[in-house]
């Protein structure tokens, strides 16, 4: 099956979580409305035309920041937003209300992508995709998607979509090279051969695979908890190769390099950035490939330390 046509020529994205988010990412402690302005302006002067956000992003401000920006954004992009089906939100009504909250933050008369953010809450997945239906059919959003479905979630929802004609055209999954349980229960295959474009998410392990943190000097805050000493010191044989395949390709770097191995699989990684500096690298990640051995070579180690004992 062929896939939805937003994804067309679509290497790369990006992703703005960080956007304004204080509680994960400390928006404003290292890193302002200068940065962002100007990570969006680098993104776009190096073709980067797929944008992903979500409702609760910085509670709206990732939204706010890119309606401001796209208002003098030269060409068209993909925008590509998330509905969360918190348990409070009772009724079906709930979908196209927040959807048009998106609206009005975005500032846009309707996104090219609208996702469920993920399978929580109280009301019946087949609720949800039929609200999403609904607003596909008044024209507000071009293509539906979801958002950590496994794969029966995935099957479900294709199944209430096709009763009224409409494909499923994604699903965005955590995928790196220390997460890959979808290469192995089944999903990336039924979604390649169903035309669902998987959307990698924290394609860089929300940056430890660029490879500036280590044991000696683990990202503080909730990513410190998952991403802990002990397992620094456990990935590192994997990091070394990153580095060492980076060379081999006129220098990328270890974020390069990782997030191209997600490109070589065939699914569409949106890392996200803070700064200029690093978008200015993650943007040279794309229009080069791995060779096969070096994604085999980083596939093998990536099992080696990610195995539980
Ligand atoms: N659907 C979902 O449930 C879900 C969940 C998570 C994310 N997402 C989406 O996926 C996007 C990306 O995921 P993510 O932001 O969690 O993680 P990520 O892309 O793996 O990592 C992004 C972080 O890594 C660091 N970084 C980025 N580029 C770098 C570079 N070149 N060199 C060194 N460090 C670099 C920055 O943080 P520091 O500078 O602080 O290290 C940046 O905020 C999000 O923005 C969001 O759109 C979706």
């Amino acid at each position: 099956m062929e896939e939805n046509k937003i994804f067309k020529d679509v290497e790369l994205g990006i992703g703005t979580w960080a956007w304004g988010d204080r509680l994960v990412w400390n928006f404003g402690q290292g890193y302002s409305d200068q940065d962002i302005v100007e990570t969006f302006q680098i993104s776009i002067d190096n073709g980067i035309r797929f944008f992903d956000t979500a409702e609760i992003y910085g509670q709206g401000r990732s939204e706010q920041f890119l309606g401001r920006l796209l208002k003098t954004c030269p060409v068209p992009v993909v925008l590509a937003t998330k509905f969360m089906p918190y348990p409070w939100r009772l009724s079906p009504s709930a979908l196209p209300k927040a959807l048009k909250a998106s609206l009005a933050r975005l500032d846009l008369p309707k996104v090219q992508l609208y996702q469920m953010h993920m399978p929580i809450g109280l009301l019946p997945i087949k609720t949800w995709i039929n609200q999403m239906a609904e607003v596909y059919d008044a024209g507000l959003i071009e293509a539906v998607g979801v958002s950590n479905y496994d794969l029966n979630q995935t099957i479900e929802t294709e199944k209430v979509l096709q009763a009224r004609g409409i494909p499923l055209a994604s699903n965005q999954l955590e995928y790196h090279l220390l997460e890959r349980r979808i290469e192995k229960n089944g999903l990336m295959q039924h979604c390649k051969e169903a035309g669902i474009k998987i959307i990698a998410y924290s394609p860089l392990a929300m940056g430890i695979l660029s490879g500036k943190y280590g044991p000696e000097n683990p990202p503080s805050g909730v990513r410190g908890v998952q991403y802990n000493k002990e397992f620094l010191t456990r990935i590192q044989p994997l990091i070394r190769a990153i580095k060492k395949i980076g060379l081999n390709h006129d220098g990328k770097t270890a974020a390069q390099v990782a997030i191209n191995w997600v490109i070589c699989k065939g699914a569409l990684p949106i890392p996200g950035a803070k700064n200029a500096g690093q978008i200015e690298q993650n943007v040279g990640s794309a229009g080069w490939k791995l060779t096969e051995e070096e994604v085999a070579l980083l596939d093998e180690l990536s099992d080696s330390v990610t195995k539980k004992d």
